[in-house]
């Protein structure tokens, strides 16, 4: 008998993780269907994701603020699932445009889910981000760590959470999993996709790359005064890959539970940005010049998670190492220049 195709609506799904995740959702069996407006990731990448998985995929070049298209779309499709990355992440823009941010990553992601809860669509899981934190309290974080954000993006996070968590309580049918990510890197093994910002990157890893392959002199280091063992920032650098996975196991626990959670995904462990640096030159084999510079203005001295209650309730744990991390970043970004 032929299996019912699970379709799974994944907004932002040319962007860096939901690429991954649509990789991982086909080689699950399941039928990812995107919506990206391209306004930063590349069409290539659709390229490259049908190559990696030798299917045609559906795919809409839709902003997810065009309702008759939401509209439209869930009244083609029978979804089994939403998982929604679209969204703008930058800390220091949302500050500038503020009403934008607002309006894509908050009004966005309510009108995306009443159409699906107008359609029966039950399970949604939401690209949350371990900035909710904001200044912890505590650490290894735990999920019980107050929300508080000193920035637009991480309240734009904690608002469409807190929708989600209200949502649940008059509709008992849904499922909604909202995953607090932490440091996202690394790369697909195959090198065919991978983080592929446009314009000027933000994030450290982006960064080394750059200096790795030419493109930029030098690292600046934010900061060697922190308290922390060698004075630089602490976080908890999560593979793509480990990352993706999570989200296949939030999946499939929505036929486990109705309600609204969120969970931590991240590795539980610490890494400066001089060990950052370390590994990356001991396991590639290239030198990363850098220079020291003054703390980044918002930047708190050490973020890690404690992973525990995913492992608990999703039997997920994050597998790949720091090594795999900085090798596959590389090898993605070596791929990609030379491909230019
Ligand atoms: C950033 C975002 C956060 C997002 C996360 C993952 C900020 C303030 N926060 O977090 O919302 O969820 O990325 O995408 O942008 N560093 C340098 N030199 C650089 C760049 C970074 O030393 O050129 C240091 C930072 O000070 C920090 C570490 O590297 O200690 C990681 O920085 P980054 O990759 O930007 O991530 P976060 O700041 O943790």
């Amino acid at each position: 008998m032929m299996s019912q195709k699970k379709y799974v609506l994944v907004t932002g799904g040319l962007g860096y993780i939901g690429s991954h995740a649509v990789a991982e959702l086909i080689n699950q069996n399941f039928t990812p269907v995107i919506i990206d407006n391209l306004s930063n990731s590349d069409q290539s990448t659709l390229k490259n994701l049908e190559n990696l998985t030798k299917t045609k995929i559906f795919f809409f070049d839709q902003d997810i603020r065009n309702f008759d298209f939401i509209k439209l779309i869930f009244s083609k499709f029978d979804f089994y699932a939403v998982m929604h990355f679209a969204g703008l992440k930058s800390i220091s823009e949302s500050f500038i445009r503020k009403d934008e941010y607002n309006e894509i990553n908050v009004l966005g992601t309510k009108n995306l889910v009443r159409e699906m809860l107008e359609n029966n669509v039950s399970r949604f899981i939401f690209s949350s981000s371990a900035t909710v934190y904001g200044q912890p309290l505590k650490l290894p974080i735990d999920e019980n760590e107050p929300l508080k954000s000193t920035n637009p993006y991480g309240q734009n996070k904690i608002d469409v959470e807190n929708y989600l968590k209200d949502l649940s309580i008059n509709n008992k049918n849904i499922s909604t999993i909202c995953l607090r990510y932490f440091n996202p890197v690394g790369a697909h093994k195959s090198g065919m996709i991978g983080e592929n910002p446009l314009g000027k990157p933000n994030n450290i890893m982006p960064l080394i790359c750059n200096v790795a392959c030419g493109e930029s002199e030098l690292l600046y280091v934010y900061g060697d005064d922190y308290e922390t063992d060698d004075g630089t920032g602490i976080r908890d650098y999560i593979h793509v890959t480990d990352l993706v996975l999570g989200h296949i196991s939030a999946l499939n626990y929505c036929d486990k539970f109705n309600g609204y959670l969120a969970l931590n995904l991240g590795t539980g462990y610490g890494v400066s940005v001089k060990e950052l640096i370390t590994k990356f030159e001991n396991v590639n084999h290239i030198q990363i010049p850098y220079v020291l510079t003054k703390r980044r203005e918002g930047d708190v001295a050490k973020v890690f998670a404690n992973p525990k209650m995913a492992k608990k309730i999703l039997g997920w744990k994050a597998k790949l190492s720091l090594e795999d991390m900085v090798k596959d970043s590389w090898n993605w970004n070596y791929l990609r220049k030379l491909n230019t």
